[in-house]
């Protein structure tokens, strides 16, 4: 519990999607769980008396000209391990990305110390960019990522964090998977309850989340007994979905089914579950992540790099499925959500715009 305050000055939200609401030199008054207990307009009869009450107790803070207040902005998809490659190695397709840059620099995170500095490191730049809410991927090991969700209770970001599971022996190199599917599900189930642990409150600010890599790096056994701690603990669920026509065949000719469909068949598509990519779903595929009431991280900087495809972000908002932004740092370069808003704008125009000078215009956008 920490002393309320007061905040005056000018807020912007969009209360609902598609609306903006902006709350001119407003008051704010912050409750000593830091929540926002009441909002006055400048002609409330109490205005200018809580202003002053609070000023002369040194407990109001005025916004100055250009300063504003907007909600904590959430990232729904970051590889936190992947923060020093930021805006490095983008030259190679994502199955080649994984194996030449990015599982060699996971495997790092084996070193409790070089964690604890990076995540440090990453944590402060997100906050610095307004990220007030994280979904992170960390990598496969448990002393790591649990000092990930240190670092971000202590430092007051809100933050769901997954330990990584890959046990796939033919697509996870050896100094980079977990010892078995047995392994991965026991180190899951006790990564699920040291969070826990962790932070008791009654919503608590760092929470656990079950993390199949993707599909293709994760054997049956894995993805079934993942799906089972998802019932069993009725935690969130994150993983890639449908990102690249070679991630989605690979699923395919395994399956002979879609990601959604095969993640629904292991009981890991949930109303706590956040889709990164899904940039190939169908309708199908989207009438069943509506069905679950599941969630799509939309990716559109990342997608640009390693998806050859942009994710109907449209038509996904026109039925009202859940959906929300994610910079997927590393495959994306920028850790700003700010950022993150301005390439779904660019890559919104190229799907419906088009992008082949050599087709007509009318024939040109999807
Ligand atoms: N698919 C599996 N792992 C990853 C990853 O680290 N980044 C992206 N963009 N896609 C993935
Ligand atoms: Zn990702």
């Amino acid at each position: 519990m920490k002393e309320p305050f007061l905040l005056a000055g000018t807020a912007f939200h969009t209360p609902q999607c598609g609306t903006l609401e902006i709350l001119e030199d407003h008051l704010f008054i912050i409750d000593g769980d830091g929540r926002i207990a009441e909002i006055l307009p400048p002609h409330h009869p109490a205005f200018e008396a809580r202003k002053s009450a609070a000023r002369l107790a040194g407990k109001l803070t005025e916004l100055g000209a250009g300063q504003y207040l907007l909600p904590g902005l959430v990232d729904l998809h970051i590889h936190a391990p992947q923060w020093p490659q930021l805006g490095k190695a983008l030259d190679v397709p994502l199955e080649v990305w994984l194996q030449k840059y990015t599982f060699p620099l996971e495997a790092k995170y084996s070193d409790l110390e070089f964690a604890r500095e990076t995540y440090s490191d990453l944590v402060d730049g997100l906050l610095a960019n307004g990220t007030t809410t994280a979904l992170y991927f960390a990598t496969v090991h448990t002393p790591a990522t649990l000092a990930l969700a240190e670092i971000c209770l202590a430092k007051g970001q809100r933050a769901l964090v997954g330990k990584v599971v890959m046990d796939d022996p033919d697509q996870c190199p050896p100094y980079y998977r977990d010892a078995d599917a047995a392994n991965a599900v026991a180190d899951t189930r006790r990564f699920i309850e040291a969070v826990r642990e962790m932070d008791q409150g009654e919503r608590p600010l760092v929470q656990p989340v079950i993390t199949p890599r993707f599909i293709p790096s994760c054997t049956d056994a894995a993805l079934q007994g993942l799906g089972e701690l998802a019932s069993h603990y009725g935690c969130h669920v994150q993983t890639h979905c449908s990102e690249s026509d070679w991630e989605k065949n690979f699923v395919e000719e395994r399956f002979g089914k879609s990601d959604t469909a095969c993640l629904d068949g292991f009981d890991l598509l949930t109303r706590r579950t956040v889709l990164a990519h899904s940039n190939f779903i169908d309708e199908q595929d989207m009438d069943l992540i509506q069905a679950k009431g599941a969630a799509v991280a939309h990716c559109p900087l990342s997608n640009f790099y390693f998806a050859n495809a942009v994710f109907p972000l449209r038509a996904a908002l026109d039925r009202h499925m859940h959906v929300g932004l994610g910079t997927d740092v590393s495959g994306g370069y920028s850790p700003s959500l700010f950022d993150g808003c301005r390439h779904a704008l660019s890559a919104s125009k190229a799907l419906h715009g088009g992008v082949d000078a050599d087709l007509p215009p009318q024939e040109r956008g999807a």
